[in-house]
Order: C-alpha cells, then structure tokens, then sequence
C-alpha cells in the first residue's frame, strides 16, 4: 500500500511555505485552496492576511509568488488576479504521474490512512420486534451502512449496534396470547421472511383483539409484563420465539437490501436490562437524577414544554418499569466504557432528536461521556410520496418495505431490459436487484440527510440526471471500452499534454480521498454521491472529446486515456460501494 499525496495537498503545501517565506509571522496561515474555473485552483488566503498586516495584496500576493517553484515537477505557472488572489495551474506530468501513482494502489487508490483513528459505534438499522418495517427503517439501514463504509475506508474503526425494539410492555399481551394458543408461531427455523411476518402480524392482530376486548386477559397480560420484567423462565422463552421470528424476518429485508447485518451486532434494548437498574442507582447517588412523583427523572433548564413546565428525562417510571431513555444510558456506559468508543453516532429519525439531546446532557452529567468523547444523532428526515405528503398506500396506510424494494427492482428490470442488448434474462433479474436497490439507496443518499426526500421510483430509475443507474451505466461503458482496447492496456505517459476535458477529469479523480475524509468527518454521505455524479458527468465530457478506441489515436496517446478510464472506473467502484450500492461490469 502505497498512499498518494493529493495535487491539493501538496499545492497547498507550498503555499504555506512561500506564505511563510515572504512573511515569516505568517506561518501557518491557510492558503485557502479550492478548484476554480479560472486555472485549476484558486488560493484566496492572501487577502485576509494583506488585511491584517495592513499590506497591499496584490504587492504581497506577487511577493508570495516570488518564492513559488514553477515547473513541471507540480505547480506550472501561478499569476496573481483581481483584488490578490492566485490562480494556479497545474503540470500535466504532475497529474499524470499522481494517477499513475493512484492506479498503482489497488482499491484504496493512494487514499491514505487517517492518523489517530478513533473507534466509532454506529447506532442504526434499528426496527422493532413484531412489527412491519416500513421506509423510517430504510433510511437508518441506508445512512448507517454508507456512513460505516466511509469511515471504515478512512480507517476509523467502527463497531455497529441495532438497537432494536426488543423489550416494553407491549410484550405482555404477545406473550399472554402466545402462553393461551401454544403453537400459533412456527419455530423460526421452519420459516422464511415473509411467513415470519405474516405469523408475527397474525399473532399480533388476534392478541389484540382479545386484549381490547375482554378485561381478563387485559389483566393477564398486564401480569405478564411483571413476569417478563422479573425474568420469569417460561415467559422468557415466549418472548425469545418472537425475537427469533422477528429476525428472520429481519434478516430477509436486509438481503433484499443488500446490506450486511452480523448476528453479534444485533443488540436490542433488553440486552441492556441488566445494568438498568445500576444506572438509574448511579444516577440518584450522583444526583444527577430526582425522584418527582414517585419516578426517578433528570430535569433540564432549558428544554421545557408547552406551559414553560421543564419536561424532564424519565429514568425509572413510578411503577418501578424502566423505559427507552434507561436502555439508552446504559448502553452509552457499555459503548464508551466497555467498547471503548470515542465516538457514538445515532442514525435515528429526528422526530427522536430531543430523547437523544436529554439523553446525552444526562451522560455528561453522570461523567459517561468524557471529555473526548462525542455524541451525535444523525436525525434523518422523513421519506415522502412523490405528491410530497408524508409517504402513505392509496388507502392511507405505511407502506410495507419490501413491496417498495420489490417495486423498485422490477422498474429496474423494464429499465435494464429496454437497454440489455446481450443479456440473458437470469443476467436481467440480477442487475435489476443491483440497478433498483441501488437506486432506492442513492435517492436517499444523494440528499442531505437531515432533509425530507420524495421517494419517487420515475425518478429514481432515471438514465439521466443525478441518479444511481447514470453512474452504473457510466461504470459498465467504461468497462466495455476497456474491453474493446483489447491488447492496448491502460499506461501512463507523463510526458504527454493533456486536453482540458483530460485535465478536468484527472483533477477530479485526485481529489477522491479528500472527498471521503470531508464527507465522513461531517457524516455527509451526500457529498460523496455529489462527488461520484461529477465524476460521471466529467468521464462523459471526456469521452465525447477524446477518442480513445475510435478514431484511433495514436498509442501512447490511447494508452494514457485508458489509464483516465481505468482510475475513474475504479474510484466510481470503490465510492459506489462506500455508499452500498454495486456497480455492475454490464448493463
Ligand atoms: N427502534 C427504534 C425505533 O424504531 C429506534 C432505536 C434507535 N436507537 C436507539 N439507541 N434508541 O424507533
């Protein structure tokens, strides 16, 4: 593994040093480097400091220019423009030995390895027992996994926890109904995703029947909550056959969504039922929480509610129940103090953003997040009907998961069959499961997460336009030119001019890595897939400009443009695939 300092980078760097040179108290000073369609970067940071030293820009930006090396080694030519800044233009050697150099590093293309990686637990794909999931569960799937994949690739470790919905009072009456119609769940191994689904849904609309219409097995199930709560054997028992039929469950929706859920990452609300009641103790000793009216609750100043009443965070209830918030805080005490997290990031609905806002001040409070270490929630917004209202069935009702995954992917499969020239039909069924899942998941990605999104298939399956099925296609025609050049095989040859479509491109393609650290530092998954579009839409404009089979140029000519082609396939490969989708050899 070879990293590969960035063009920026380095450009940056001896910015910072002719800065430094022309004036010596300016060390440090940032250059202010971004891409420009002037030259190929423009630095603006000269002007801020002719500001503060009272000096003339442009007489200090042309001083500052007095120390930069010109060449072909990196920075061509640099002239200062306008008020002061710097319009700097890079060698064509420089960027092709840089690809060269990027090409030579397998998947990581020269991409470097953060230092000081930090070990970040990702709280997201969280559905609950015993319920449908619905497009809420699709979102945290979709963002948690794209975020892990990005900070794995800086290399961040991080550690995943579905948090699901495994544990609370609403078991009492399953369980009781499961405890007086033995046998009405199939053992979970008998069965596949959907049958699990339809047993769990049968169970849960016969319980409620009975619960909501005879007082006596209201009763009874009230009970059982007490037996479940105090560990009760056979109760458990009951409980654990509907956790198992939930995750077979579970698991299918997952494999429809080509996404990776490990067995030991799966750890649900009861899992932290243990330390509860250790929590909650802890927390009164330190006095962080209160007892009001009987339950044991945290109070803050400024989160108050309609009538200016402070609303506080329900630690332990009066009844001796413990809820979501005391699962939460215990399984903040094992991320930072058992896993050893420096970071925890929950990718939660934002409807959730204040549970998480008390949450956290609480274990502040209590000392369970130190100095050092950072929450955060990810709140998403919410997923839309192409009408823009929130996302509904024709007769009012939440649409199911998987009939939207099962949409998606036979649109896909119009879309791959109208363009599939040599496909054979198993070949079309299997790039329409990567085409329209793809799409579902880049929809979502490609906004920024924190807003509302319309979950339109039209759209989505799109050829053209900001879509994942434009990237996959753009990854499977470069694939096939790389066929077609047959014996010519992509080589670089620095000595070479390059034309501007070239340039474009090759500047892109560099700042790749740079693209992944600022989108995983900021959990911006969109800045990746906005990244990943450019980068198309460049190849596209290179390729319209510059032959590379036909007509013919000539062979180091071809050879050069083949290793453009070869670096951008790789990096729309490997960025599709931080963000979880595929990226298919042929469409
Ligand atoms: N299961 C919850 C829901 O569906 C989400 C859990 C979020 N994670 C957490 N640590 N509270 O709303």
């Amino acid at each position: 593994m070879a990293p590969v300092k960035s063009l920026s980078g380095s450009v940056n760097r001896q910015l910072a040093d002719a800065i430094a040179s022309a004036r010596p108290e300016a060390d440090g000073v940032d250059p202010l480097l971004r891409r420009s369609d002037r030259a190929d970067f423009q630095a603006n940071g000269i002007l801020a400091l002719a500001k503060k030293a009272k000096a003339n820009p442009r007489e200090l930006a042309t001083e500052v220019v007095s120390h930069i090396v010109t060449g072909e080694g990196l920075i061509k030519d640099v002239e200062v423009s306008g008020p002061g800044f710097l319009n700097i233009t890079i060698a064509d050697r420089a960027i092709t030995e840089t690809l060269a150099a990027r090409a030579a590093d397998g998947d990581r293309l020269g991409v470097p390895l953060k230092e000081n990686a930090g070990i970040t637990v990702v709280d997201y794909a969280q559905p609950n027992v015993a319920k449908e999931m619905h497009v809420g569960h699709l979102r945290s799937a979709v963002i948690g996994d794209a975020l892990r994949g990005m900070l794995d690739f800086t290399g961040e470790q991080t550690i995943g926890r579905h948090h699901i919905g495994d544990w609370g009072t609403q078991f009492g009456m399953l369980i009781q109904y499961l405890f007086e119609h033995p046998g009405e769940l199939a053992p979970a191994d008998d069965v596949d995703g959907e049958q699990a689904m339809s047993n769990l849904n049968r169970v849960y609309k016969a319980s409620r029947a009975v619960f909501d219409s005879d007082e006596e097995f209201k009763e009874r199930a009230r009970k059982r909550v007490v037996a479940l709560q105090s560990g009760d054997k056979e109760t458990l028992e009951l409980w654990q056959q509907f956790v198992d039929e939930s995750k077979v469950y579970f698991y299918s929706v997952f494999e429809k969504l080509d996404m990776e859920i490990r067995d030991e990452e799966i750890v649900g609300e009861s899992a932290y039922n243990d330390g509860m009641p250790e929590t909650a103790r802890l927390l009164e000793e330190m006095g962080v929480a209160e007892r009001s009216e009987g339950a044991l609750v945290v109070f803050f100043d400024e989160i108050r509610g309609k009538d200016d009443k402070p609303v506080p965070l329900i630690v332990q209830k009066a009844d001796g129940g413990f809820g979501y918030a005391a699962s939460d805080l215990t399984a903040i005490r094992n991320r930072v103090l058992d896993l050893h997290a420096s970071t925890l990031l929950y990718v939660v609905d934002v409807r959730q953003s204040l549970h998480f806002k008390m949450v956290f001040e609480t274990a502040r409070r209590a000392g369970w997040l130190k100095d050092g270490v950072t929450a955060h929630n990810m709140g998403y917004g919410t997923v839309l009907g192409a009408d823009g209202k929130p996302f509904k069935t024709r007769e009012g009702e939440t649409v199911r998961l998987e009939d939207l995954l099962d949409e998606a992917v036979q649109r896909a499969a119009e879309v791959v069959r109208d363009k599939a020239q040599d496909l054979t039909e198993d070949e079309i069924q299997e790039r329409a499961a990567q085409v329209g899942i793809g799409a579902v998941k880049y929809a979502d990605l490609s906004t920024s997460p924190n807003r509302d999104y319309k979950f339109d298939l039209d759209q989505m399956v799109s050829l053209n336009g900001d879509t994942s099925v434009y990237l996959q296609y753009a990854y499977a025609r470069i694939q096939s030119i790389v066929r077609k050049a047959g014996e010519i095989k992509p080589a670089a040859h620095p000595e070479l001019e390059l034309a501007p479509a070239e340039r474009a491109l090759g500047l892109h393609l560099d700042a790749f890595g740079d693209t992944v650290f600022e989108a995983a530092a900021e959990y911006a998954p969109h800045k990746l897939a906005a990244y990943l579009y450019q980068l198309a839409s460049l190849y596209t404009s290179f390729y319209d400009k510059c032959p590379v089979i036909k007509p013919a140029p000539p062979q180091d000519v071809a050879e050069n443009r083949l290793l453009l082609c070869d670096v951008t396939a790789r990096t729309l490969h490997q960025g599709m695939a931080l963000l979880g989708i595929r990226t298919p050899e042929r469409l």
